[in-house]
């Protein structure tokens, strides 16, 4: 017991002398050396900027791209974005202590990055993005408990996403997406109470999408597209949902049905499904989604009809239900969405006429109704009423021939 309370006290007293002081064995000297150690890992500087900028003759803290606090006067931050520096990272940057922004994106890094970047105990914000990075993630990063947003996306990352990353407790933003990330999503990315950007699209993540065991209210956006992700949507995946605003699952490998929980999500603005195995109804509950603009759930295997709800989203500028088995007749009441510019049912069994109303939607540019059993014949004024009109696919129908007095 006092064994215990003895290491307690010890950890508070390190933890005090950490945060309260700056640590006596680092300097703006120890700064100097890192940053001097990173120019000397950059083998290509087109511009020239650091060149003899980054000179021990000047004070670091003037250094191009280096900002300090104002009254330790250490590096707190280092932004060399968009420069096409050319080189990999040394271990050295470890030691800049006080680094809270190190951002490195739009730039031509390559090799790993260092163990030693998990001493930056302050770090808020890592912005690697868009570099020739390459290895595993490591699970040290889940080490960096300050930081609010990771970016990593456009690398070479490989290997699968470290668990770890769910222990950093105030991320707001995770962003992997165009890696060759490989593995199942951990379920710990949503416990992260503070998230609200999660970004792993095209990867090469298998398995099944975790469930969200606790309230994310601030989680606004999702992005799993182009991945090898299958099984079912959880079916209560959006129960704790409530702010969700965007949500990409396209292009994987999910089976079932739309869960039920999905339509809690009334924020929702744009919702992609599209080219997986999806089956059953498209439920009449969709009317719900009333903020919805972008919508996509084409190449799916849905059947039944489309329900007339949809033509309550008035706020849809897109809707793609094409290439799945839908029957029965398009929504009388489509005309209501006058701001659909784009709209395609194609490839699917519906019947009977064109509602003449959806060619009243002027703001339309491309509508698809090829390869369904429609029938009937088009309003001959047609063309007066869709002037934005840049594509219309109606092949293979039962419609009476094409009016030639159309003029469009
Ligand atoms: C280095 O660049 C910074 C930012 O552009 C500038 O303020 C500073 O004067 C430059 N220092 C030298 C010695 O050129
Ligand atoms: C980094 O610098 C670039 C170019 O000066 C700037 O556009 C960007 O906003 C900066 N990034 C951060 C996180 O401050
Ligand atoms: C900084 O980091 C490097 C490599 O991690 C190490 O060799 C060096 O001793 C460290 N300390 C200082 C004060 O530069
Ligand atoms: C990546 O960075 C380069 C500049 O280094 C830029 O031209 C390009 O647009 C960036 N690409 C992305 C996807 O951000
Ligand atoms: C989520 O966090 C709680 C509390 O920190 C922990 O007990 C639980 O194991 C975590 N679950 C996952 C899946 O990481
Ligand atoms: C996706 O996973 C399946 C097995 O579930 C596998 O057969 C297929 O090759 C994978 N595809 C890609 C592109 O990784
Ligand atoms: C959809 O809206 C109706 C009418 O407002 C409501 O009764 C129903 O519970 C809602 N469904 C869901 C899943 O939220
Ligand atoms: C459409 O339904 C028929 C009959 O149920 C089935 O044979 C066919 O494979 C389905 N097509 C698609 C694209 O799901
Ligand atoms: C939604 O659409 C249905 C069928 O078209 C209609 O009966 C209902 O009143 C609409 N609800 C709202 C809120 O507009
Ligand atoms: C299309 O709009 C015009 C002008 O608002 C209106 O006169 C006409 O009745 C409408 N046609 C259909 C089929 O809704």
């Amino acid at each position: 017991m006092a064994n215990i309370f003895l290491k307690l006290a010890l950890l508070v007293i390190i933890h005090f002398s950490v945060s309260t002081f700056p640590v006596k064995s680092t300097t703006i000297l120890t700064d100097q050396l890192a940053l001097l150690a990173l120019k000397d890992n950059i083998i290509h500087n087109p511009g020239n900027v650091l060149t003899t900028n980054w000179s021990a003759s000047f004070p670091v803290c003037n250094w191009f791209g280096v900002s300090c606090g104002s009254k330790h006067r250490r590096v707190t931050a280092l932004n060399l974005s968009g420069l096409e520096l050319e080189g990999t990272l040394p271990p050295h940057l470890g030691n800049l202590s006080f680094l809270s922004l190190l951002s490195l994106r739009d730039n031509r890094f390559h090799g790993k990055l260092p163990v030693q970047l998990s001493n930056l105990q302050r770090l808020e914000y890592m912005h690697f993005g868009n570099n020739s990075f390459s290895g595993e993630m490591q699970s040290w990063l889940g080490s960096l408990t300050e930081l609010r947003r990771l970016f990593l996306y456009y690398n070479n990352f490989e290997g699968s996403i470290p668990t770890s990353l769910g222990y950093l407790p105030k991320l707001e933003e995770l962003s992997l997406y165009e890696n060759q990330l490989s593995g199942s999503i951990p379920s710990s990315v949503f416990n992260i109470s503070s998230l609200q950007i999660i970004d792993l699209g095209g990867n090469m993540l298998t398995g099944s999408i975790p469930s969200v065991p606790l309230d994310l209210i601030s989680l606004k956006f999702i992005n799993f597209n182009v991945n090898n992700l299958s099984g079912h949507i959880p079916m209560d995946m959006f129960d704790r949902l409530p702010n969700l605003e965007e949500l990409y699952l396209s292009v994987n490998m999910l089976s079932g049905r739309i869960p039920d929980s999905l339509f809690k999500c009334r924020k929702l603005q744009s919702l992609f499904l599209s080219l997986n195995q999806l089956e059953g109804n498209l439920p009449v509950e969709i009317g719900n989604l009333s903020m919805l603009q972008y919508f996509s759930i084409a190449q799916n295997h849905f059947q039944g009809e489309i329900p007339a709800q949809i033509a309550n989203l008035t706020l849809l500028r897109e809707l793609d239900c094409s290439h799945n088995n839908f029957t029965g007749t398009i929504p009388q009441q489509i005309g209501n969405l006058k701001n659909l510019e784009y709209l395609s049912l194609g490839v699917n069994n519906l019947v009977g006429p064109i509602p003449p109303a959806m060619f009243n939607i002027s703001t339309l540019t491309v509508i698809s109704l090829l390869l369904n059993q429609l029938s009937g014949s088009l309003p001959s004024n047609m063309g007066f009423w869709l002037p934005n009109l840049q594509a219309l696919y109606l092949g293979t129908n039962q419609l009476v021939p094409f009016p030639a007095a159309l003029g469009i």
